[in-house]
């Protein structure tokens, strides 16, 4: 598709201010918590991005009214009359988001039965579902498998349960949440995922009427209740988005001012920053980062659950590290297959090795596997332009850093996967000064 590629003219400096808006991680899950009320709800600081309109069509297609609110970038959802939905319209609208899987537990609320379709998502490992379906089970659901995707029924309701998760999986937390505020009874969670957007996923449902507790040991309880009202929330800034313009000022030596982006989520992000040799300061209404000049040093991290270092913040600060001087160690602790991206680097002139040893760090459930999931990243390298394929979401974000950061034309494929969750980054890098283009429109008659 030709409007698919950007031309990245790279070697000069990002300088400017950039807004962040509501995170991505959590935007698209409180607008699925809207099915669970009896009234309309209301969600401010909705970013404009692919997976938020994908969920929108899932919902207006189980009969929830969605449209836009008085306040700019505001959305309000009235779950008034919720019903079931075609199956072959549900596919059509699925994408190649993950979030339908979250659907089930308030559609079984709501209407008896869920049909959730084959999943998408970024391809930076396996992706299973086998904890979301084994949760739904102890709830009371039966999990239909059929080739057009699930069919989950609860033939005698949903009813609370005690379930402890082999890892904190983010989604898996949401998929308790979301199902355990109404069943019958209470809940424990534990090992349970507790990101700031999980944390945010629950002021939205204790906004509704939910209760939920979450002690200090990862342990969440809930108390089922009989009904949820509606709620007005306003998102929590996007962490990750914070993080990657964040990286992108550090490797092309600029200075971004990122507007929105709050100290308290991104405190684990902001230390291995500083280690590495950028500078910030922190604002009320956002945060400034920059490269202050001389070299960056190179450091070990692991990737791991909150408050550890978040994966989505890996891919961005690899290609900031890529300009650090000696050898860095990255262990990637949650994705099995998330440094795949970086053999693109090296052919833009990185020295990155990948080892399938975890190195640098605590064994983890990768170890024994042969996955790929260490990366000894050998700096300051200088990069040249490069004609790069993008492979997924962040891994998408990295490329375009990388291609700013060096010298020559890349050309940039598949950018319009970065949509999914960066609102109007071309209008972005305008703004600060990326020498970005489209390639120009093909004449008619010209293939
Ligand atoms: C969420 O994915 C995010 N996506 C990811 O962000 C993020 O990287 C991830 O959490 C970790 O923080 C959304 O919120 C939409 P998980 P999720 O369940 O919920 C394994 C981005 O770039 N697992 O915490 O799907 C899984 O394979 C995206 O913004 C199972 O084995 O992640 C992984 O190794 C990418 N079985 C680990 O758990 C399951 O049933 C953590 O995954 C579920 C997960």
């Amino acid at each position: 598709m030709q409007d698919d590629v950007l031309f990245v003219h790279g070697g000069s400096p990002l300088e400017g201010e950039v807004r962040v808006k509501g995170a991505k991680n959590l935007v698209p899950k409180a607008m699925v918590a809207a099915l669970l009320g009896q009234e309309p709800s209301r969600l401010r600081n909705v970013p404009g991005i692919r997976d938020v309109h994908i969920v929108r069509g899932l919902l207006q297609l189980h009969g929830v009214a969605v449209y836009e609110g008085d306040e700019a970038d505001e959305l309000v959802m009235d779950p008034s009359s919720v019903e079931l939905a075609n199956v072959a319209d549900i596919d059509a609208h699925a994408g190649s988001s993950r979030i339908p899987i979250l659907l089930c537990g308030p559609l079984l609320h709501r209407i008896g039965r869920a049909f959730i379709p084959d999943l998408g998502g970024c391809r930076i490992g396996g992706r299973p579902i086998d904890f979301h379906l084994n949760v739904l089970r102890d709830f009371g659901a039966t999990v239909d498998k059929r080739p057009e995707g699930l069919f989950l029924e609860a033939p005698n309701g949903l009813h609370g349960a005690k379930i402890e998760l082999p890892y904190p999986s983010v989604g898996t937390t949401e998929q308790v949440l979301l199902t355990a505020v109404r069943a019958e009874g209470t809940t424990e969670l534990r090992n349970a995922a507790v990101e700031p957007e999980i944390i945010d996923l629950i002021c939205v449902l204790q906004k509704m009427g939910a209760i939920i507790s979450v002690a200090t040991d990862r342990v969440i309880r809930i108390t089922g209740v009989e009904r949820l009202g509606g709620y007005t929330h306003r998102a929590l800034p996007d962490r990750l988005e914070g993080a990657s313009w964040a990286c992108a000022a550090l490797a092309t030596q600029g200075d971004v001012f990122v507007r929105g982006a709050r100290q308290l989520d991104m405190m684990t992000f902001l230390n291995v920053f500083r280690q590495v040799g950028g500078a910030f300061q922190v604002e009320d209404d956002g945060i400034r980062f920059w490269h202050p000049g001389g070299r960056l040093r190179a450091i070990a991290l692991e990737t791991d659950v909150h408050p550890g270092f978040q994966t989505d913040w890996q891919q961005p600060l690899v290609v900031a590290l890529t300009q650090a001087s000696g050898l860095s160690i990255v262990h990637e602790t949650v994705y099995e297959s998330r440094l795949g991206f970086t053999s693109a680097l090296n052919q833009m002139g990185a020295t990155i090795q990948l080892y399938s040893e975890c190195l640098g760090g605590t064994p983890c459930r990768f170890g024994q596997r042969n996955f790929q999931h260490s990366a000894v990243i050998s700096g300051p390298a200088k990069l040249h332009g490069a004609d790069l394929v993008i492979p997924d979401l962040r891994g998408g974000f990295s490329y375009l850093i990388a291609a700013l950061a060096a010298e020559g034309t890349s050309r940039v494929h598949g950018i319009d996967l970065i949509n999914r969750g960066y609102e109007g980054f071309h209008a972005k890098l305008d703004a600060l000064g990326a020498r970005v283009e489209l390639p120009e429109p093909v004449r008619e008659g010209v293939a």
